[in-house]
């Protein structure tokens, strides 16, 4: 059980959905994000931070905390500037502001775009090499390898987790070989803060779902197992897809839209 836990990003979509699950594994929670968090738990804080700022983000680890949930930044494709504050600059300041309070280990929420460009008719597992589908993607590479620098130079301890989809459902045909469930990313989370050794680890945060284009064997020393699935949502899913062209680009490459969409800077 941790004592003190502190999730960034915590006013966005997996932040909320994860809140009511923290509970099984730290007995209190510093929530923070840029947005405002008011309907608190007894067990939860709240502290507004903007990411790109070392100083508040130095304060966040002030009294101490014991895990940290990385979910803070900009999560879709957008601008340079936006992703450089927030992913970048952010990420930095996070893991320099642990580097200087303790080291507590870090859950990083790194991306499948990491991978993007590889083809859904490839298996990956946790060792190949980054193929990022957009500047959003690149920011998590660059996440993962100040994950990487910060183990093998300081010894702090972090999971990459290429989050695939983590939504209520899966949405279309993709997100049944990505989708997460909250709860299997709480599991990991678990596992992750109460492993004996963590090191740097990769994983792609994925449920059991029969489509997926991912192995996590490299990580199975963490003890983590999914429980859920896609498989109750494909015929509806499916019925519901539209038709689907096999040469286009969102079609052949596993990050889908992103690897499609063009570069956020250029007017339509
Ligand atoms: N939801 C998914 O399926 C998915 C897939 C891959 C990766 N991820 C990653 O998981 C994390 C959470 O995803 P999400 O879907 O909840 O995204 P989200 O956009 O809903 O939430 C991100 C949160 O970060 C906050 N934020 C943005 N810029 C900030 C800054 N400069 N300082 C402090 N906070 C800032 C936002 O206010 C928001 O509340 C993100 O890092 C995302 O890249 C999510």
């Amino acid at each position: 059980m941790l004592s003190k836990l502190l999730m960034t990003g915590a006013a966005g979509g997996v932040g909320a959905a994860l809140r009511p699950l923290l509970a099984e594994f730290a007995t209190s929670v510093v929530l923070s994000d840029v947005t405002e968090i008011t309907d608190l738990a007894a067990h939860e804080s709240f502290q507004l931070c903007d990411l790109g700022d070392s100083g508040a983000v130095a304060a966040l680890f002030d009294g101490g905390v014991d895990g940290v949930i990385h979910l803070g930044g900009v999560s879709v494709e957008k601008t340079f500037d936006l992703i450089l504050n927030a992913n970048l600059v952010g990420a930095y300041n996070l893991f320099e502001a642990a580097r200087h309070h303790g080291q507590p280990r870090i859950i990083f929420a790194s991306s499948n775009h990491t991978v993007g460009y590889y083809r859904r008719d490839e298996q990956l597992d946790n060792t190949v090499l980054p193929k990022p589908d957009s500047l959003y993607g690149v920011s998590k590479v660059f996440g993962e390898s100040l994950a990487s620098m910060y183990f093998n130079k300081f010894g702090q301890e972090c999971l990459s987790v290429r989050i695939g989809s983590c939504f209520p459902k899966p949405a279309d045909p993709r997100m049944l070989a990505t989708w997460l469930a909250v709860e299997d990313l709480a599991d990991l989370c678990a596992c992750a803060f109460a492993a004996p050794r963590l090191g740097h680890t990769i994983v792609y945060g994925a449920s059991d779902n029969a489509e997926s284009w991912w192995d996590n064997r490299n990580a199975d020393f963490l003890g983590w197992r999914p429980k859920h699935s896609s498989a109750k949502w494909r015929a509806e899913v499916l019925a519901s897809a539209s038709r689907q062209d096999a040469r286009d680009p969102a079609v052949i490459y596993q990050g889908g839209g992103f690897v499609a969409a063009g570069h956020p800077s250029d007017k339509s």
